[in-house]
């Protein structure tokens, strides 16, 4: 009894610390009984150890005060080793294949060293294997962001010869190994208009691997893995993670059919290579792992604030984002002076920050089929170029911001006429059209420093200060005949390389430039993109109640203040809900109109006027507040979002109601008609916004209020303030 009792006490004073926070000292300690590491999250612990092999093999990844128990004497190892490659008994799927170049294609690993040092303030644990004959060096990272209770990993090779290069075959960012039992795999996928639909399914013996092959993905490289039934909203074990890669990648889930779970991601080496010259290094994109029990709330929780602290532009990240004005759904291709100008006017007599002019502007635009690649003004169009009406817009107090596609060429262009070759293709194969486009051939040095040059001309020539980046089709006959042949399946690879430098070199010539990320809507969205671009256009999909589905599942990913969302009139249902509605599901993410406002009435002028205004109170909250996803549509007829200020004093709740027709019927998927709050004070008091009560934090929380909204496709955005 007395030992138990110690036990607990031990257990629960270990716990109190680390749900605390890990100090800076032992977020990685080195062990020497087992010889190893031992990595603590303010609610995980890693451990990995050097067996009598010398092989480096994680033996724990999970609760923090189990780890302390298995901690001497780890009781299982997973078999798999930190850094799994083809060589030897092959049954595992490899972080790395090769081939040397006398051909043989194993690698065996021996451990040289493990350091603890210092990567952007963070401490990172880097283990160095080599081979054990050929010069071939494997360094791997794992830097430890304890507060978000995510881990990075990163793998360095090196090519230590001096005369032959080595072919990397495949090259993944890390393998995360969990033990036998019985898991369940959550993700999104989804496609053009539907993006990140949530899918789930048991893992059972075999592979499930999610992958792009064509630089196109409506989902996110991003998953949920949790033990059979256990993946709920705000409690249980879970892990999970993300890559930071924007190209062609991968994610694979390795069932054993003894139970144990591989999990492998990084670049998707299919159809690709690289060979890794004499005194080369490779490194891969980063793939984050994290570990919550707090279900896909932590999730949400842990992602958010490691993405808003770690990863965004460090300009930007904190910095309120402006309303702003998209000309696409009012104008489309068919833009002028005079009508810009009169949208401009108009909008910004309703409160928009930022006019924004989409597709149409540059020469020989007309339609699709025309102008891409010749990033200079139409002058049919705007006959004094964009300068003067610039100005204009500048003088009524706007930002101004312009819409480009650099990655891609219309044949129809100038540039195209000129540079046939510039493009991906194979001779002897056709040149697949989308939307009447081919795609540029970006890892090109000549490719990239045109667009560098054209898109740094354009901003240095133009009071431009938001650029929507976007890029609209897939890629086919990935060629590049007139490059070495064995550069040429490395093209893949080194396009990415160069729009990354691209836009980073565009971020830092004009740091006052915000750039907003787009793909035929969502169809690039990840943590590659979310380093160097401020924004996501979440999808072409503008219709408020499948925007609320589709911004509810990119809320459990990234935070509301990359989430673009404007107010249009399209509608994809019969439903047709109010102006109303359309601002309150928008205000939920970065509000934005892209209505042809010269068109609107004095009353929906009015009421956008009042919407814009109460967006603007509730922006800090919505930008830098912390999110709970009260309510999910997929689960009910409804939906409620929640953000609260850090220090939990205001709080705004965005309440929705889908078809409540369904009531009663057979449809109705509302569990109750009382909605609990979280995140709040338990013992202050709160005032909601048109109720004459005060709340104690601790009742709206555990008991909560009637849900105040009634009718279909109403909804209500109430505000929450602490009583002093
Ligand atoms: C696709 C984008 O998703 C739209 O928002 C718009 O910018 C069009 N491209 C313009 O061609």
């Amino acid at each position: 009894m007395k030992k138990f009792f110690l036990v607990v006490v031990f257990l629960s004073s270990f716990c109190f610390s680390f749900c605390q926070t890990v100090s800076s000292g032992n977020i990685i300690e080195k062990t020497t009984a087992p010889d190893g590491w031992f990595i603590r999250t303010n609610s995980s612990v890693y451990q990995i150890i050097v067996n009598g092999n010398g092989e480096v093999v994680p033996v724990y990844y999970g609760n923090a005060a189990q780890a302390i128990i298995e901690k001497k004497s780890p009781l299982r190892t997973y078999g798999i080793s930190e850094v799994p490659v083809r060589g030897g008994f092959a049954n595992k799927t490899p972080v790395m294949e090769v081939v040397f170049p006398d051909n043989v294609r194993d690698i065996e690993l021996k451990f040289e060293n493990g350091e603890i040092i210092n990567v952007d303030g963070y401490p990172t644990l880097k283990i160095t294997q080599n081979d054990k004959v050929y010069p071939l060096q494997i360094i791997s990272y794992l830097k430890v962001i304890p507060q978000c209770d995510i881990i990075e990993k990163w793998i360095e090779v090196i090519n230590n010869g001096k005369k032959s290069p080595i072919r990397i075959e495949n090259l993944q960012s890390a393998s995360l190994s969990l033990p036998a039992d019985s898991y369940q795999l959550n993700y999104v996928s989804g496609y053009w208009g539907h993006e990140y639909q949530p899918q789930s399914t048991l893992l059972t013996p075999g592979l499930k691997t999610l992958q792009v092959k064509d630089f196109k993905s409506y989902g996110i490289p991003w998953f949920i893995v949790g033990k059979e039934n256990t993946i709920r909203d705000t409690s249980g074990p879970l892990w999970f993670g993300s890559l930071q890669y924007s190209g062609n990648w991968r994610l694979d889930f390795d069932k054993s059919s003894e139970g144990g779970l591989q999990i492998v991601g990084g670049i998707n080496f299919w159809d690709s290579w690289w060979n890794l010259r004499p005194s080369e290094h490779f490194i891969t994109p980063k793939f984050i792992f994290g570990y919550t029990e707090k279900g896909t709330e932590g999730v949400a929780c842990d992602l958010h604030r490691y993405e808003k602290e770690v990863v965004m532009p460090k300009n930007t990240v904190e910095r309120l984002r402006s309303v702003i004005y998209n000309s696409w759904y009012a104008t489309t291709f068919h833009v002028n002076e005079k009508d810009q100008l009169a949208l401009a006017k108009i909008a910004k007599s309703l409160g928009v920050e930022m006019f924004v002019i989409d597709d149409g502007w540059f020469k020989g635009r007309v339609n699709d089929a025309g102008g891409l690649g010749d990033w200079t003004v139409d002058r049919n169009k705007f006959p004094n170029g964009l300068n003067p009406l610039i100005k204009k817009i500048n003088d009524l107090g706007l930002d101004f911001g312009l819409w480009v596609e650099p990655e891609m060429v219309n044949p129809n262009s100038d540039l195209y006429r000129a540079h046939p070759d510039w493009v991906l293709n194979f001779p002897n194969r056709k040149r697949h059209e989308q939307r009447n486009q081919l795609v540029l051939n970006l890892a090109r040095q000549d490719v990239y420093d045109y667009l560098y040059k054209s898109l740094s001309n354009l901003l240095r020539e133009h009071n431009i200060t938001y650029l929507k980046w976007d890029m609209n089709r897939a890629l086919s006959e990935p060629g590049w005949p007139s490059a070495p042949p064995e550069i040429q399946r490395e093209v893949r690879i080194r396009y990415v390389q160069n729009l990354y430098k691209l836009i980073d070199g565009l971020r830092k010539e004009f740091p006052r430039v915000w750039f907003e990320n787009c793909s035929s809507g969502g169809g690039r969205v990840d943590m590659g993109m979310l380093s160097r671009t401020d924004v996501f256009w979440p999808s072409d999909n503008t219709d408020p109640v499948d925007r609320l589905f589709i911004q509810y599942s990119y809320l459990g990913v990234f935070p509301a203040n990359t989430m673009s969302c404007w107010v249009t009139d399209e509608v994809a249902h019969d439903e047709h809900p109010s102006l109303a509605y359309k601002f309150d599901v928008a205000m939920s993410g970065v509000l934005g109109v892209g209505y042809d406002v010269t068109k609107w009435t004095n009353e929906e002028k009015a009421l956008a006027t009042e919407k814009i205004g109460k967006y603007k109170q509730i922006r800090p909250l919505i930008d830098n507040g912390i999110l709970y996803r009260l309510v999910s549509p997929y689960k009910e007829n409804r939906c409620a979002l929640q953000f609260v200020s850090k220090d939990r004093k205001q709080a705004v709740l965005c309440l929705y109601n889908l078809n409540e027709n369904m009531k009663g019927s057979t449809n109705d998927t509302r569990i109750s008609n009382i909605i609990q709050l979280r995140g709040l004070d338990e013992e202050a008091s709160y005032k909601i916004e048109g109720d004459d009560e005060i709340y104690k934090g601790s009742y709206l929380m555990k008991i909560g209020i009637q849900w105040p909204v009634s009718g279909s496709y109403k909804s209500k955005i109430l505000s929450l303030n602490m009583m002093n």
